[in-house]
């Protein structure tokens, strides 16, 4: 039994050393200390010794299972120390080391640009307004006025999603919508995207932006749109930017005009910038058409009004002397980044 005693010593000794994990240790203390362990049988089959050997082998028994204990004690805590030092060295961090550096975004030009815009107009009380890029053909055609002959409609010009659904070609979409939904006073901007069957090239791309305005009002007169769009070019080109207006034709105003901007780039003089004619186009413009408010049942005697579309890459274009609109679209940080 002594010798069994012994044995269970050095065995405990050996096992303890090698055990790595608190798992490990604990396992030892069972197999040596637990209800069914080597130790407590052998205390248990103790009543089976004559006196003397039950006080010789208790003794030794005892001072075994002390040794044990004390070794299981310094295990544990060794362990549990060391489990520590691998999770401090695993944690350790070098406050030496210099900050990963923080990726701040910069805007999009376009939306820089919508933004200018957009403030001057609500500086001059004008609300935004949206609609959506996917439209029906009524509110970007026949409700603007365009019958069923405008080239515009044709299936070459115009994304179709079904003969009545489309991606809207014109922000004049949300003129319609703000029309049946409103009645005067209005004076709203509508910024958004649009989309025409064009290839692209350095003027050219099948999604750009526009910026439409429309304001309906008692007494509202030519006068009220030059004054107005004369206004927003010298707070976005600066105060001596001189504007003119040419005749043009659109189906949803009448009168309708182009605005020409004097070059912010010469002066008027004539540039690169402005093909030497000392002007840039800006926008399209005009009275609203009749046939537009009727749309709205707005009574056409009682009230008149202007709008206006603005194409946005248009204006980053020239004030950010971008020459090709593709850029815009390429997501390409290094060009991004140059508008910080
Ligand atoms: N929708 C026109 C276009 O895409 C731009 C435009 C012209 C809008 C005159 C207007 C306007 O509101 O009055 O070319």
């Amino acid at each position: 039994m002594q010798a069994q005693l012994n044995r269970i010593l050095e065995e405990a000794k050996s096992q303890l050393q090698a055990a790595e994990t608190l798992a490990q240790v604990d396992e030892i203390r069972v197999k040596v200390l637990g209800k069914k362990g080597q130790l407590t049988e052998i205390l248990r089959g103790m009543g089976k010794l004559s006196p003397e050997e039950r006080k010789v082998t208790g003794q030794m028994a005892n001072s075994v299972r002390a040794e044990i204990e004390g070794m299981l004690e310094e295990k544990f805590e060794a362990v549990k120390k060391a489990a520590k030092e691998a999770q401090f060295a695993a944690e350790k961090i070098d406050v030496t080391e210099p900050g990963k550096d923080i990726n701040v975004g910069v805007k999009h030009p376009v939306t820089i640009t919508i933004e200018e815009i957009s403030k001057v107009f609500m500086n001059m009380g004008f609300s935004i307004v949206e609609g959506p890029e996917v439209e029906t053909v009524f509110n970007n055609f026949d409700g603007l006025n365009a019958g069923p002959n405008h080239p515009a409609r044709d299936m070459t010009d115009t994304f179709y999603i079904t003969e009545d659904i489309l991606l809207r070609t014109q922000t004049s979409t949300v003129q319609v919508r703000t029309l049946q939904k409103q009645q005067p006073p209005i004076k709203v901007i509508a910024p958004g995207r649009t989309f025409r069957c064009d290839t692209p090239d350095a003027t050219h791309s099948p999604m750009f932006h526009q910026i439409e305005g429309l304001v309906v009002d008692e007494g509202i007169t030519m006068a009220d749109l030059k004054g107005t769009l004369d206004s927003f070019a010298k707070q976005l080109f600066g105060p001596e930017t001189k504007t003119k207006f040419r005749p043009h034709h659109f189906p949803f105003t009448e009168p309708s005009a182009e605005m020409d901007v004097s070059c912010f780039k010469c002066g008027g003089k004539g540039c690169r910038v402005c093909k030497g004619s000392g002007w840039i186009e800006i926008l399209g413009c005009g009275m609203v058409h009749p046939n537009v408010l009727k749309v709205g049942n707005i009574d056409t005697e009682k009230y008149t009004g202007f709008a206006f579309g603005i194409g946005v890459e248009r204006v980053a274009m020239l004030k950010y002397g971008v020459d090709d609109i593709r850029l815009f679209y390429e997501n390409d940080m290094r060009f991004i980044n140059q508008f910080k």
